[in-house]
């Protein structure tokens, strides 16, 4: 369980209020550097002569899929925008809640500008009046540097200032759904809202949004610069493109690995290093606490989108967390439902008492499994968003898969 260490929390506090983050800021691609090396070439070619479907096809060729974690496809969601009057908005979903995810920080704290030109892309895809950042507050080092490179741009008069407004999430995990993160950009408490109508219609102050993710919008960039092969030329098991997986828990050398989509959890760690000395892999999370657990014989099954649905799991932001035989997949999952617990917004009851239910059932000796299914079935079906929705699956996959622990 996740313990608040208040005195580091007031110390914290206080370095903040008196402008001391004492974030490293580290060594990354600046504006000038990227604009030497051909960077914005391809935004102001558009701005001068492109128009908006050639790119959404060069998108839909290459493949690209929201890499939030939905895998939703990126080329038809600005159809979905464009096809409903304006003014439009484009709103970054860069607060990367979900445990064990890092992979857009990974590519922030190095090439912040191939996903600044990315979201011009979109913004001028779109026509967007304005921009908006969501960027969590526990990365200050982004935070600094995205501040940096947005004020770089407005001198190099690539975008009118204020146009890009960096806005800062308080370290609530709800406020990354897209919604909850809209009504938070509005000033008000983070509360998913119902579905339809999606953001695309009624988004940012009722307008229709484009909500993308910080790694789909890189990944606009390199498709403009370098083709859709960027992502549509790599093939294993039967898939296309690439992935991001952010990979820890009991591997070598923990870290973000791109790797092809067709990748099993055998490859993923292998690529890490393999298993920590001394540890023998049990377990893993697909990605985040919502896919769940699955055990080690489920090694040869690629880690993509749609590939684990059959399992009852989901590669989501491909947050990969490697246990070991050091490791209780009940406790994993009891850690995991006590995370939904502390971050259900409460709007709904399936999800505010379902949690909690679920973590006193998870708590007994022996878990009774009928009243939990029972639950998980409540939870499942009426929840409001994909919090209440996906928290069952830690439970489902830990009776399946680890029975002689529960
Ligand atoms: P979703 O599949 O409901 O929606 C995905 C995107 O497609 C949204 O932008 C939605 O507005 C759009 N969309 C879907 N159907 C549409 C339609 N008919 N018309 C217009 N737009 C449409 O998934 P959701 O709930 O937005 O995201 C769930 C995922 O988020 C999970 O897979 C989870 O892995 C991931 N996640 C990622 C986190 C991170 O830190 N990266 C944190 C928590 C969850
Ligand atoms: Fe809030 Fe949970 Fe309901 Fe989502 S499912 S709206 S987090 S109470």
């Amino acid at each position: 369980h996740h313990h608040v260490d208040h005195a580091t929390v007031d110390k914290v506090k206080a370095a903040i209020a008196a402008g001391h983050t004492h974030a490293h800021i580290p060594d990354y691609e600046t504006y000038d550097k990227y604009k030497n090396t051909g960077g914005y070439a391809a935004l102001l070619t558009l701005r001068d002569d492109g128009h908006w479907e050639d790119v959404q096809a060069l998108i839909k060729e290459s493949g690209l899929r929201g890499l939030g974690g939905a895998g939703f496809p990126s080329g038809t969601k600005w159809g979905f925008v464009r096809g409903n009057a304006g003014p439009r908005y484009l709103a970054v979903n860069g607060d990367e809640g979900e445990p064990g995810t890092f992979k857009d920080r990974y590519y922030l704290e190095r090439t912040p500008h191939q996903f600044l030109e990315g979201m011009l892309i979109a913004a001028w895809a779109v026509e967007a009046d304005r921009c908006y950042i969501y960027k969590r507050d526990e990365y200050p080092a982004v935070l600094e540097i995205l501040r940096r490179e947005i004020a770089a741009l407005e001198q190099a008069g690539l975008v009118p200032e204020g146009y890009i407004e960096l806005r800062r999430g308080a370290g609530a995990y709800i406020c990354g759904e897209e919604s909850a993160m809209i009504e938070s950009i509005e000033g008000k408490r983070g509360l998913p809202r119902h579905r339809p109508p999606y953001v695309a219609q009624v988004g940012l102050f009722g307008q229709p949004t484009l909500v993308h993710n910080v790694e789909t919008l890189h990944w606009i960039t390199r498709i403009c610069r370098e083709g859709p092969e960027v992502l549509n030329t790599t093939e294993k098991n039967g898939r296309t493109g690439l992935r991001s997986y952010s990979v820890s828990g009991r591997v070598a050398k923990p870290g973000v690995y791109l790797l092809p989509a067709g990748s099993t959890i055998t490859d993923i760690i292998e690529a890490a290093g393999g298993m920590l000395e001394g540890h023998v892999f049990k377990a893993y999370q697909p990605g985040g606490p919502s896919s769940g657990l699955l055990p080690a014989s489920i090694n040869d099954v690629p880690l993509d989108f749609d590939t684990l649905q059959p399992l009852g799991s989901f590669i989501g932001s491909a947050a990969v967390v490697v246990l070991s035989d050091q490791d209780s997949a009940r406790a994993a999952a009891l850690n995991m439902l006590r995370f939904f617990e502390d971050e259900s917004c409460g709007q709904c009851t399936p999800c505010r008492v379902g949690c909690e239910k679920a973590v006193k059932l998870m708590q007994a000796d022996t878990w009774d499994q009928p009243l939990l299914e029972e639950l998980c079935v409540a939870m499942g079906d009426a929840s409001i968003c994909g919090l209440g929705q996906a928290a069952p699956n830690p439970i489902r996959l830990v009776i399946k898969h680890f029975s002689d622990e529960v």
